[in-house]
C-alpha cells in the first residue's frame, strides 16, 4: 500500500532537519513505508557492523526489533543514542531464553560434570543479558550469516577437553540444529534439546554428557510455521520451482529446500537468479514481497500464504518513525534503548568475538 503522503513529507523534513546527526538503520523485514527512509538496510549482522561504523551519528534510529537496538547500543559509543521507534517491537524468539532459565541450565551442566566442556553460543536474536552470559563464559554471538564459522570457533575453544567441546546454542533450536547437522557434520543424535519449562530441561545428566550440541528450545514464530508439506505441494505444481529458505525454518523444511541462508543470502541469490526462474521463499513476508516487486522478470512466491508478517517487526510503522524523528528534531530523545554498563561490557566481549571471526 502507498504510504500516507503527509507522513512521508513529515519524515523527510524531520530527517533533513537532523542531517548528519541521525542515521537510520532498517532490517530487511521492515515495511516498505519505513525502509524508504533507511540510510542502510541489512540483515542483523550487517546492521550491527553498520551501527559500529557510524561514530559521528548522534542518534541511531533502529528500524528493527529490540535485541537489534540493544546490540547497536552496545556497539556504539556511550554518547551516541539508539532509538527504537516503538518499544513494543520485541522478538518472541529472544523472549524464549531468559537469563535465569539459562543460569539454571548452566548449573545443571555443572552438576552433570560437563560445564567446563561447554561453550555457549547465542544467536543475535537474544537479549543483551544472554549475550553478556556468553561473554563471561567464554562464548560468542552469531547470526544466520556466520553461524557455521561461529560454531567452528566454539568447538575449537577447548582443545584439551576429553571427548571434545560441547556447544550450548541459544535460543533458536532450528538455526543451531541446521548449522550443526548440515554444515558441521554432526548427527541429529549428537543434538539434544533443553526445554526450560521442564525440570532438568527434560534431559538426564547422561544425555547431557553424550551430547555434542545442546540446543535451547526456542524458535521463531514466523519461520517455525513453514512446513515440509507446502514444499511438496509447490514442487508438485511446478517441478522447476526452487525453494529458498532461512535457517530459522524447521530442519524438515530446510532438508527439502534447494538453498538455505540468511536474509542477505536470500537477496543475493534472487539478484543473481536468471530471468524467468521460479522461486518460493520461506522468510518474512515484507522481504519476500519487496523481492517480488523488484524482480518482475522472475516468479517469486511466498512459501506459505497462511504464514503472516512478523508482528513485532511490523510494529515499526511510518507514524512511529515520524514521531521518533520529529521528537529528535525538536530536541527530545524518545524510546532510547540503553543497556546497563555491566551487561554492556560482557555482551561486548561476545559481540567482538563474533566481529573478529574470519569471513
Ligand atoms: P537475519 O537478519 O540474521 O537474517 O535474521 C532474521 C531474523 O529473524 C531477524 O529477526
Ligand atoms: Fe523474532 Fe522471528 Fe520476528 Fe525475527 S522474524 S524478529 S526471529 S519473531
Amino acid at each position: 500500500a502507498a504510504s500516507d503522503p503527509d507522513l512521508v513529507a513529515r519524515a523527510r523534513a524531520a530527517k533533513e532537519a537532523l542531517g548528519e546527526r541521525v542515521f537510520v538503520l532498517g532490517h530487511h523485514y521492515q515495511r516498505d513505508e519505513v525502509i524508504q527512509f533507511a540510510d542502510v538496510t541489512g540483515d542483523s549482522f550487517k546492521l550491527a557492523r553498520e551501527a559500529a561504523a557510524r561514530p559521528d551519528a548522534e542518534f541511531i534510529v533502529f528500524c528493527g526489533v529490540h535485541f537489534m537496538a540493544e546490540s547497536a547500543d552496545i556497539l556504539t559509543s556511550p554518547d551516541q543514542q539508539v532509538v527504537l521507534p516503538d518499544l513494543a517491537a520485541g522478538c518472541s524468539m529472544a523472549d524464549m531464553a531468559r537469563l535465569q532459565q539459562v543460569e539454571t541450565a548452566w548449573d545443571a551442566m555443572a552438576e552433570a560434570g560437563i560445564q567446563d566442556a561447554v561453550v555457549p553460543v547465542t544467536y543475535m536474536n537474544s537479549s543483551a543479558d544472554i549475550k553478556a552470559f556468553c561473554g563471561r563464559n567464554g562464548g560468542v554471538v552469531c547470526t544466520s550469516s556466520n553461524a557455521e564459522v561461529a560454531l567452528e570457533w566454539a568447538y575449537d575453544q577447548l582443545p584439551d577437553v576429553e571427548g571434545g567441546a560441547k556447544v550450548l546454542f541459544l535460543p533458536d533450536q532450528h538455526l543451531g540444529r541446521n548449522t550443526a547437522v548440515l554444515q558441521m557434520g554432526l548427527t541429529l543424535e549428537d543434538c539434544v534439546v533443553w526445554d526450560p519449562h521442564r525440570p532438568s530441561g527434560g534431559l538426564t545428566p547422561e544425555q547431557l554428557r553424550d551430547a555434542k550440541m545442546i540446543l535451547w528450545k526456542g524458535h521463531c514464530s514466523v519461520h517455525g510455521r513453514f512446513s515440509p508439506d507446502v514444499v511438496d505441494a509447490l514442487r508438485a505444481q511446478d517441478p522447476d520451482i526452487q525453494i529458498l529458505v532461512h535457517p530459522e525454518c524447521r530442519h524438515e523444511v530446510v532438508l527439502k529446500a534447494d538453498l538455505v541462508g540468511s536474509t542477505e543470502f536470500i537477496i543475493q541469490t534472487i539478484e543473481a537468479a536468471p530471468a524467468g526462474s521460479s522461486w518460493a521463499i520461506g522468510t518474512e513476508l515484507n522481504l519476500v514481497k519487496r523481492l517480488a516487486d523488484s524482480h518482475p522478470d522472475k516468479s517469486i512466491a511466498f512459501l506459505d500464504r497462511t504464514v503472516c508478517y512478523c508482528s513485532t517487526m511490523n510494529r515499526i510503522d511510518l507514524p512511529h518513525l515520524v514521531w521518533a524523528l520529529e521528537s529528535l528534531a525538536a530536541g527530545t530523545v524518545v524510546n532510547r534503548i540503553e543497556v546497563d554498563a555491566d551487561t554492556e561490557r560482557e555482551a561486548l566481549v561476545a559481540l567482538e568475538r563474533m566481529l573478529a571471526l574470519p569471513g
